[in-house]
């Protein structure tokens, strides 16, 4: 199945061996539901009703340790078309995404035109809307087609940078194909679409209308749409699994990451050792990072910035390895922040940054679920508290800061800082430094700045390529507080 993955000795000791991938994977694909607009949940539970029709029809137990993965990955490529969707539609892109999901898009009539007065341009004045939703209607076909194959290319390499098989990646590259071949990006027909996509696409659309209409509407939803969206084989059988009610169960737990975990088929278990474990942050940074052009690799910034500062400090290699996994994803709750703001290039209102210092709390929250990420959650979900107590979303002070969280949060300012953003270019190191200076000690650690001060001295040639035209920056605009 996949090469950087093993299967538990009968003797597997969690403490010992590493974790299960399934609880790993299953609790940061959270993070997925957030950017498309879905319910905390949402892809666990199309991955339960997904593995409950494939046994139903009777699927080889290797297949199905295969489409477990695709499953829960299904949507490992949303982040990547958000900033794309939002210059198209120039509105709210989770919001669209997420309504959509229950929506017969391919047939013109009311609740497509419905769907798209909701959606475009809600913010714009009357003529430019009118202008942008002709503009979107007469585009749509090629620029769904667009929005598709850029999330499904992303999406399927996410699943092989991680490690996962050829069968899984190609599952996730052709979630979006139609059974009668209206479908994206590759039109593909009937067969010709792989079984594990077409178990997919049915199982995440009931999982939407389970929780959005119940039961009955789920069912009804892909009964009208069979031999048109879906396969008629796997209806008939969601169908015979929803009338004894078996496909429903457990998809309300209040612990869907262990109810789902228990549907991995035991004989195929994956174990997720440390180099594993690196691997599948270092994917879901990437996710965090395609959310918007303007923090292409911020996450991998932020976790070189802080590796340096830990080495300055002569930290434990462990220590260091978990702080490398907190800073790759100290921003996964920003998939719960619309690209209106994150592209916004104006100052944000109140409101907006209402929105933005909530991700921290996202951060927390997704991150706890990870089995062996408790100290890790609290470190990534610092990174924006600041000694002095000024900072968000806690108002920790200085004495609940330990020393990771110090790191991360220098480290976060000086990536964010030295990275060209929406509302202004990337400054100079020297400037980066003066600015960061001005708030140590009494809101960033001192010691943590020096020490990532001197680490780039010694990496010289480097500063070449962080020195940028500060031509259009605006000065008010200068406070050392990333938006992200
Ligand atoms: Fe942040
Ligand atoms: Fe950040």
């Amino acid at each position: 199945m996949r090469e950087s993955f093993s299967n538990p000795a009968s003797d597997f000791n969690p403490a010992k061996d590493g974790v299960r991938a399934a609880h790993v994977i299953s609790a940061l694909s959270y993070a997925l539901d957030l950017t498309e607009g879905q319910p905390p949940g949402h892809s666990v539970q199309s991955c339960m009703i997904g593995m409950r029709i494939a046994r139903q029809i009777g699927m080889p137990v290797d297949a199905q340790a295969d489409l477990y993965y695709a499953l829960l990955l299904k949507d490992a490529g949303c982040s990547s078309n958000a900033s794309r969707l939002f210059h198209i539609i120039r509105s709210d892109e989770i919001k669209a995404k997420g309504d959509l999901k229950d929506k017969d898009w391919t047939k013109v009539g009311w609740e497509s035109l419905q769907y798209a007065v909701d959606h475009v341009a809600t913010g714009a004045p009357f003529l430019e809307r009118v202008r942008t939703l002709l503009r979107v209607a007469a585009k749509q076909q090629v620029e769904s087609c667009e929005l598709v194959q850029i999330r499904c290319e992303r999406g399927a390499s996410i699943a092989r940078r991680m490690g996962f098989s050829e069968a899984v990646a190609s599952a996730i590259h052709s979630l979006d194909e139609h059974w009668n071949g209206g479908g994206y990006p590759d039109g593909l027909r009937g067969e010709q679409i792989p079984l594990f996509s077409r178990i997919m696409n049915l199982a995440q659309t009931l999982a939407v209308f389970l929780v959005v209409h119940g039961p009955g509407a789920a069912l009804h939803a892909v009964e009208k749409r069979s031999g048109r969206w879906y396969d008629p084989d796997l209806v008939k059988a969601a169908r015979s699994l929803a009338l004894s009610n078996a496909l429903w169960l457990d998809l309300d737990s209040r612990n869907l990451v262990a109810q789902v975990a228990a549907l991995e088929p035991r004989e195929k278990m994956l174990i997720a050792g440390e180099d594993t474990l690196d691997n599948i942050c270092d994917a879901f940074a990437e996710v965090i990072d395609a959310k918007s052009p303007f923090t292409f690799r911020h996450s991998s910034g932020v976790a070189d910035a802080a590796v340096s500062i830990a080495k300055q400090f002569g930290m434990a290699k462990s220590q260091i390895v978990s702080l490398r996994r907190a800073a790759l994803l100290h921003d996964i709750g920003k998939l719960s922040v619309p690209n209106t703001i994150l592209e916004k290039p104006d100052k944000l209102t109140n409101e907006e940054w209402g929105v933005v210092k909530k991700h921290p709390y996202y951060t927390l929250e997704i991150l706890r679920r990870v089995p062996g990420f408790a100290e890790l959650s609290d470190v990534a979900a610092a990174h924006h508290e600041r000694l002095d107590g000024r900072g968000y979303w806690r108002h920790w002070e200085a004495a609940q800061l330990n020393t990771p969280a110090r790191i991360l949060a220098v480290a976060d300012v000086f990536d964010a800082l030295s990275a060209r953003r929406p509302y202004r270019d990337g400054l100079p190191l020297e400037t980066v430094f003066g600015m960061i200076h001005k708030d140590a000690p009494q809101a960033l650690d001192a010691e943590c700045v020096e020490a990532l001060e001197v680490s780039k001295v010694e990496t010289g040639p480097a500063l070449v390529t962080l020195s940028r035209s500060v031509g259009q920056t605006r000065t008010s605009e200068l406070v050392s507080e990333p938006r992200v």
